[in-house]
């Protein structure tokens, strides 16, 4: 028998968990201000419309009906939506994406846990100036010196395990548990922190311009010209992808718990309603208005070029510092970044996880285990290697690349295979919601045109200079190449574990 989620507001917090994370407070900021502020924010929302919420409905969709025949991922829904033996290998990307992702996800996070006890330490909220947090941060992650990476990797350890123990208890007992209590927390100290800023005036003496208002003018002043530059739409889209985490296989896993009449509908825009309020209303209230306030325009979106790690690491233990009670407001900052990477890393294990106790009959805690000894060896890589940019490289294929390819690939099986008048009515199937008509064009023509489009570009712009290591230091080249053979590897392994999963499901006459 098959777990199930214990109430819907679960499976809608769930979902709200995974799509909350480390996209909303560090990467949308940073890709925010890198792209110019309010510039961004068109190609954002257009995106929202055109491929995030219609590839939401589309992932929920498939994820239940895939549930009914008991197969809670990817490789083997796909291939009852088109019976070829290609469709199952695009399947596999649904259960690799999110592991590759959860391997260095969950080192970031760590750091979450380590920098909130820092800030209650006061190691972190008594730097003075940015020389100083870049330099504490690169000990942290043990680059410049290693007095305190035993510190860094106990945090590593401890963020291990937990995330372990809550995917062990299984759906109900873990991980929706786990976001009835991590999603009211995050929200309720990301409010407080945004109305703290919000209050906040021009901090810095001599800089009346640097104030508050004008940090939320440069995110909300629309500016049209951007509609003509592909790279805003890219990073845009990118960013929707990321922050709702469709694209990526773990809400199709998520929704494959659910029963034939629960609603998807309402519920999938629920769910994407609550990530964009995170995203929008509380990280575009925090960190862009901050930097604003305390560098200028011109020093936010230099702290913003230099990395999404940064403007958290770095610039927001500064600001704090400058701030009364900066400690508290450090802690509930870096806090509840780890409860939304928390809800978010959990998501990314439960694929694989399924994957190996739906369609191999290995139960859940052996399934665990399995899973907990391999990736806890994988991501040593991510840990030691940081420096080597092995991290930028998962990120760029995990992260970016295969979730364009895998929303690409459902797209076209669920619309245009199964065909999109039974992906309609499967849609609406127990729907307490009507999608507007004009929804079954978008998602038939616009949405798979708009990733042809996206895939196309982003190959000739990003992919192949990417794939030939254009720009790699040369003493880091090792390192990327063994990262990718790694992870060529891990694929191939899921690849043929997919196979034996069908056969076996072939034999058994499903
Ligand atoms: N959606 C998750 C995030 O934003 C992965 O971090």
């Amino acid at each position: 028998m098959r777990q199930k989620w214990g109430s819907k507001i679960g499976i809608i917090l769930a979902v709200a968990g995974s799509a909350v994370g480390l996209g909303n407070f560090l990467r949308f900021p940073s890709q925010a201000a890198q792209n110019g502020g309010g510039a961004f924010m068109i190609p954002y929302f257009i995106s929202l419309f055109l491929l995030g919420i219609p590839l939401m409905w589309i992932e929920w969709a498939i994820g239940r009906y895939g549930g009914l025949f008991g197969h809670g991922t990817a490789p083997l829904i796909f291939n009852r939506l088109w019976k070829n033996r290609v469709s199952k290998y695009f399947g596999a990307i649904g259960v690799f994406g999110p592991l590759a992702i959860f391997i260095y996800y969950i080192y970031i996070e760590s750091w979450l846990l380590g920098y909130a006890f820092y800030s209650l330490h006061g190691s972190c909220t008594h730097l003075s100036n940015q020389i100083g947090a870049v330099e504490f941060l690169r000990k942290y992650q043990g680059i410049s010196a290693k007095d305190i990476f035993l510190v860094t990797y106990l945090f590593f350890i401890l963020t291990f395990i937990i995330n372990f123990t809550i995917i062990y208890k299984g759906i109900k007992g873990g991980i929706e548990r786990l976001c009835k209590f991590a999603l009211p927390v995050l929200f309720v100290f990301a409010i407080v922190i945004a109305i703290r800023v919000i209050t906040l005036g021009a901090p810095v003496a001599g800089h009346p311009d640097w104030n508050i208002s004008n940090g939320f003018g440069f995110l909300w002043n629309p500016d049209f010209s951007s509609l003509l530059n592909a790279k805003i739409w890219l990073s845009a889209a990118g960013q929707i992808f990321f922050t709702l985490s469709v694209g990526i296989g773990v809400v199709i896993t998520y929704a494959s718990y659910l029963s034939k009449g629960d609603d998807i509908v309402l519920s999938g825009l629920t769910a994407s309603s609550l990530n964009e309020f995170a995203e929008v209303i509380l990280g575009g209230s925090i960190v862009i208005p901050l930097a604003f306030a305390f560098f200028g325009l011109n020093g936010a979106q230099e702290i913003a070029q230099s990395g999404s790690f940064n403007i958290s690491f770095v610039s927001m233990p500064l600001i704090f510092s400058k701030i009364n009670y900066g400690m508290v407001f450090s802690f509930m900052w870096f806090f509840l970044l780890f409860l939304a990477g928390l809800t978010s890393s959990v998501s990314l294990l439960e694929p694989a996880v399924a994957f190996l106790s739906d369609d191999l009959g290995i139960t859940r805690k052996k399934a665990v285990t399995i899973l907990g000894a391999l990736s806890f060896i994988i991501c040593q890589f991510p840990v030691f290697f940081l420096a080597r940019g092995v991290v930028d490289e998962i990120d760029f294929w995990a992260g970016s690349f295969f979730l364009v390819v895998f929303a690409l690939a459902e797209c076209v099986l669920f619309v245009w295979i199964f065909g999109i008048d039974k992906a309609w009515s499967e849609m609406h199937h127990g729907a307490e919601l009507r999608i507007p008509r004009f929804y079954k064009f978008i998602i038939k023509y616009i949405t798979p045109s708009f990733l042809i489009f996206i895939l196309g570009f982003w190959f000739f712009q990003q992919a192949v200079p990417t794939f030939f290591l254009k720009g790699v230091a040369r003493e880091n080249v090792p390192y990327i190449v063994a990262t990718r053979a790694g992870f060529a590897l891990l694929f191939i392994i899921i690849a043929l574990l997919v196979r034996k999963a069908h056969k076996k499901h072939l034999k058994l006459g499903q």
